[in-house]
């Protein structure tokens, strides 16, 4: 029996110790989360409660490992990451301070993407490449940027400080500092504060292959006629 409290006097012991550590480690990360989250309620919940903080801590690990060239130990705990947190950031990625992935499930950050400070990205992001090309292949997030829920941001592209990405947009292409881009493909509809002027079709977004395949229809119909 004592010995049974023993063991449980020395987890109870080593989870506060782990508490602590991990606190003080993650300090700046737990505050942004706290900042950025109007739902969260204190400290101590976002620390043990959050699963983009716990994708966040994993990938720190990850990342020291893959830089010493321990792919396989990498991958692992990047893998264990994803099961835990339905959130899969890749151990090479490089990523900021004060970094937060606000509720996360889906979340898919690519080998080569450069996230700076401040970033906040919502559940279902995408920072991936467009095929198999090889080198840097994933997008290069700028300081400050929100990506909204279910947007993809695809390539080796630059997303400009300050800009908001909508959600589910797909982004191909770059996009200037204090933008906000929303839509499939992407288009800005503001920029330094002032809303430019595009008409967005919510009821019919349009979809550029579609729109390729129909320009092709038509040429052939043109031929075959002759
Ligand atoms: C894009 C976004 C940042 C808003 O930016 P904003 O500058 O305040 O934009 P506005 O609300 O003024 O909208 C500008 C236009 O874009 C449209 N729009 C806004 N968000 C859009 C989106 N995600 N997809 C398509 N169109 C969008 C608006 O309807 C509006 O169209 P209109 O000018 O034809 O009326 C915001 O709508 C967004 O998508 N945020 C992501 C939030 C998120 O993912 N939350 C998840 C919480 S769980």
């Amino acid at each position: 029996m004592t010995c049974f409290v023993g063991i449980l006097f020395i987890l109870l012991a080593l989870s506060i110790i782990k508490i602590v550590v991990l606190s003080i480690l993650f300090y700046a990360d737990i505050r942004a989360a706290q900042k950025r989250d109007p739902a969260a309620k204190g400290f101590l919940e976002v620390l043990l409660l959050y699963p983009g903080l716990h994708a966040l801590m994993w990938y720190r690990f990850a990342h020291i490992f893959y830089k010493i060239h321990f792919f396989f130990i990498a991958r692992l705990l990047s893998q264990l990451a994803r099961f835990f947190t339905g959130i899969e950031i890749h151990p090479g990625a490089q990523i900021g301070k004060r970094f937060f992935i606000d509720h996360g499930m889906g979340v898919v950050i690519g080998e080569t993407a450069i996230i700076q400070d401040d970033v906040l990205l919502y559940q279902g992001v995408t920072l991936g490449g467009t095929g198999l090309e090889k080198g840097k292949r994933h997008p290069t997030v700028g300081n400050n940027v929100v990506i909204g829920g279910g947007a993809k941001i695809l390539g080796n592209i630059t997303i400009g400080d300050n800009s908001y990405i909508g959600a589910n947009a797909v982004v191909i292409k770059d996009v200037p500092v204090n933008s906000t881009v929303v839509g499939v493909p992407g288009r800005i509809t503001k920029q330094d504060g002032k809303k430019l002027d595009v008409i967005l079709d919510h009821m019919h977004i349009v979809d550029p292959i579609m729109q390729n395949i129909e320009e092709l229809e038509k040429r052939i119909d043109k031929l075959e006629s002759k």
